[in-house]
């Protein structure tokens, strides 16, 4: 028997859109949740200077309240492709939304530009794309950083058997015929800290740093932050 023969791929719009009520709540259960958002912000350094800032797959934009807080009068361009998470997003941030730029878009088809921003963000969203798919993606976010831009990657990792068994999942779902090529699917395939560091360093990014990689039962999530060039480092 197929091992997808019971299984309905959701598409991404509809698996947020159907889950935006706890979605928040979901993502606070995490034990390590503001030590997580914590580092994050971290990698943003404390300037009153409007630095522009590319957050991919915003959601909710849990991550902005921290970021704001080391950097106040930053410039977000926020793009996600489910309109009821960038709804709550707008709630939530309605007092600083001069400073917030909504795209309702998948970042596969935004042109983000050529060296327009300081920093990019995508927390909690790439663990979804093939290698090629990232790797096109990733040299886009390289390119439409400054020279001095840091992409900050906060997502969960697995072990290379783990990512090989996730993979080898999806392929059968492709076999299968139960993906449409035209739609993007809420399908988990993380990489190993070992791919996701060697696509950053294929995308183009001179220097790639883990800043953490928690190991826990409940999850393993991991903070990588990668440097355009290599005087972008902060401690050079
Ligand atoms: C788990 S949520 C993370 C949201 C937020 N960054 C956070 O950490 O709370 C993943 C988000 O990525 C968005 N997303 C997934 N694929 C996307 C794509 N191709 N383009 C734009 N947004 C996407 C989803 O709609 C969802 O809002």
């Amino acid at each position: 028997m197929s091992l997808s023969s019971s299984y309905k791929p959701e598409t991404m719009d509809k698996f947020f859109s159907a889950r935006i009520d706890g979605y928040e709540d979901h993502m606070k259960e995490s034990p390590t949740y503001e030590a997580e958002q914590a580092q994050l912000a971290e990698q943003f350094d404390v300037t009153s200077e409007p630095v522009t800032i590319l957050d991919l797959g915003c959601g909710t934009g849990m991550e902005i309240e921290y970021i704001l807080r080391r950097v106040p009068n930053a410039r977000f361009v926020c793009i996600d492709l489910c309109k009821e998470m960038l709804d709550r997003l707008e709630q939530k941030y309605a007092e600083v939304m001069d400073q917030i730029t909504i795209i309702h878009a998948s970042y596969f088809d935004y042109d983000f530009g050529e060296e327009a921003f300081d920093y990019a963000v995508a927390a909690q969203t790439m663990h979804h794309w093939l290698y090629a798919d990232k790797l096109q993606l990733y040299e886009r976010v390289y390119r439409c950083l400054k020279p001095t831009g840091r992409f900050v990657v906060a997502d969960y990792i697995v072990t290379p058997d783990e990512e090989y068994r996730l993979l080898d999942n999806y392929m059968r779902l492709k076999e299968d015929g139960l993906l449409d090529e035209n739609k993007l699917y809420h399908i988990d395939i993380p990489f190993s800290m070992h791919t996701e560091r060697r696509v950053l360093r294929e995308a183009g990014f001179r220097r790639v740093e883990t800043v953490f990689e928690y190991r826990s039962i409940a999850s393993n999530p991991s903070l990588i932050v990668a440097y355009k060039e290599d005087a972008a480092c902060k401690n050079e």
